[in-house]
Parts: structure tokens; C-alpha cells; sequence
């Protein structure tokens, strides 16, 4: 049987009732189909997708085209899981009304079921403005990648009473601004806490403790390819990089050797033809 969409009431019935929710980036076809089979609540087609598939350095190359090509592909895979499109650099950060065009364009174009953009209250009048245009958002705080040149790098947040009072009073305006649910990256347990506690929304982690709604990952340090940098939330469950460069290394010494390829991998000449084949291949010599 097919699994059942879980839609934005089911992630609040969950809070209610202390269930966690389960949330992995995705960014392809198969890693979609896989995450639905194995049952994962939400996908995020991470803007990650510039380090994680394109090779880029950091969040900020990204485009709003690789986006949705992404997202669709996502979709595509997880009919039936609640996917977040997640808004690059450059597609909210000039005007509401850019923010509004540019979400839109993940529902209609990719299919999905919300959008998620980085900041608390610098960016409160996009998130009422794609919250006011019928959108479903997710707010993010703490560690945001877009704008790690101002937090001085990829640097945990809140870790001083300062710095958690600006998570606080962000998350705060996050919601006020209509928010749908919320997203701390790379804070202290002890900040999650206090906010999962204090909003009504759910208020999902990564690198911010086990209090929080639900968890996500990315899927690229979660699986083992992603060989750059491993940061210390990520808890990788297996090493695909090594079976991936055994397996190419196999095949590249099957050839060397001439392993591969063995008849079974052959297309032979249909019965009866091979008398013709012969007369064929006489007439060149
Ligand atoms: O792009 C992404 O995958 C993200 C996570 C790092 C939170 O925004």
C-alpha cells in the first residue's frame, strides 16, 4: 500500500503528541525514492545541493534554476513525503515580492509543499509575504550558511547568553511573521530546548540537541559521500565513498584484465544468422 502524505497538521499533531519528526536532504530521483521507502517524514532539497552535488565551496553559487530542477526530480521520486524547496541566495534577499515569485515558483514548477528561507527578523516581512501569497514556510536560524561570511564561517550559534537572545528573539519574530515551522542549525541543546518548548510550531534540529520536534541530515554525510568537511552533528550511517571507488576499481581492473565483459553480458547473433554473418564477413577480407 502507498504511503500516506503526511501533510503541514500531521507535523503539528506530531508535536502535540512528542513524536519526532524524520527529515533528510535530498537531491535526486533514486536518493528520493530511497528516503520514502525507508519511511523519512520530510525531504529538503537543500541549497547544500551547490557542495553536495555541484562541487561548489560553499550555498551561495546557487541558483534558483538548479532549484527547482532538483526539487522536481525530488518530487518526482517522494510522491508522497512532505518536501521543502529550499530558497537560494539572491531569490528572497532583494524584495517581498521576489520572495513571493521565487517560492511560488517551487510549488508550481517543482511541486513542493513548502519553502524554507534563511534569517529571523531581517527577512520577517518575506516570510508574512509568501505566508500571505497561500505558501507553506519554514523559517531557519542559528548556523545559516548564506550569510556564514558575517558569522565569521560555518561557527555554531547562541553559545554566549548574547547570542542565544538573538536566536531567541529571532525565532520569535520567525513565528510572529507566520511561519509554519522552524529550523535551528548548529545551536546549543539547551537554546533548542527553550525555543521547541516556547513556540507552538514545530522546531526541527540539526546540530541542535535531541529536544527539538524532529532531526534532519544531510543525506550526503549521512550516507558517507560527502568527503570535503564532516561537521560534528553529522552521525554517518554508512561509507558509500568506499564502496562506490571499490566497485570502479573493480570494473576498471575487470578490463585491464578481461574479466569483463564475460559472454553472459554479450549479445550473440540471432539463431541461423551466423552462416550469413560468416559469408558477410568474407566478403571483406
Ligand atoms: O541546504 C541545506 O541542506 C540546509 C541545511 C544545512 C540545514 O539548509
Amino acid at each position: 500500500m502507498a504511503k500516506k502524505k503526511l501533510m503541514i497538521h500531521e507535523l503539528y499533531r506530531m508535536k502535540a503528541e512528542g513524536r519526532k519528526a524524520t527529515w533528510l536532504t535530498a537531491y535526486d530521483f533514486p536518493t528520493a525514492q530511497f528516503a520514502e521507502a525507508a519511511g523519512l517524514d520530510m525531504l529538503l532539497v537543500g541549497d547544500s545541493l551547490g557542495m553536495c552535488v555541484y562541487g561548489y565551496p560553499g550555498t551561495v553559487p546557487v541558483t534558483m534554476d538548479q532549484c527547482i530542477v532538483h526539487s522536481e526530480a525530488v518530487r518526482r521520486g517522494a510522491p508522497n513525503t512532505f518536501v521543502i524547496g529550499d530558497m537560494p541566495f539572491m531569490s528572497y534577499q532583494l524584495s517581498d515580492q521576489d520572495a513571493v515569485a521565487n517560492a511560488g515558483r517551487f510549488l508550481k514548477e517543482a511541486g513542493v509543499d513548502a519553502v524554507k528561507l534563511e534569517g529571523g527578523r531581517r527577512v520577517a516581512s518575506r516570510i508574512r509575504a509568501i505566508v500571505d501569497a497561500g505558501m507553506v514556510v519554514c523559517g531557519h536560524l542559528g548556523l545559516t550558511p548564506q550569510s556564514s561570511g558575517q558569522l565569521g564561517g560555518h561557527k555554531a550559534q547562541g553559545r554566549t547568553a548574547e547570542s542565544a537572545e538573538a536566536v531567541i528573539e529571532d525565532a520569535l519574530a520567525v513565528h510572529e511573521a507566520g511561519a509554519h515551522l522552524l529550523l535551528l542549525e548548529a545551536v546549543p541543546p539547551e537554546v533548542a530546548a527553550f525555543v521547541a518548548a516556547k513556540l507552538p510550531i514545530p522546531v526541527y534540529g540539526i546540530g541542535a540537541g535531541a529536544a527539538c520536534d524532529g532531526q534532519l541530515l544531510i543525506v550526503s554525510d549521512l550516507i558517507g559521500q560527502f568527503q570535503a568537511f564532516t561537521p560534528k552533528f553529522v552521525k554517518k550511517y554508512a561509507d558509500v565513498a568506499s564502496v562506490i571507488t571499490a566497485a570502479m576499481k573493480a570494473y576498471v581492473q575487470d578490463v585491464h584484465s578481461g574479466a569483463f565483459p564475460a559472454d553472459e553480458h554479450c549479445y550473440h547473433m540471432l539463431e541461423g544468422e551466423e552462416a550469413g554473418f560468416e559469408r558477410l564477413a568474407d566478403r571483406y577480407k
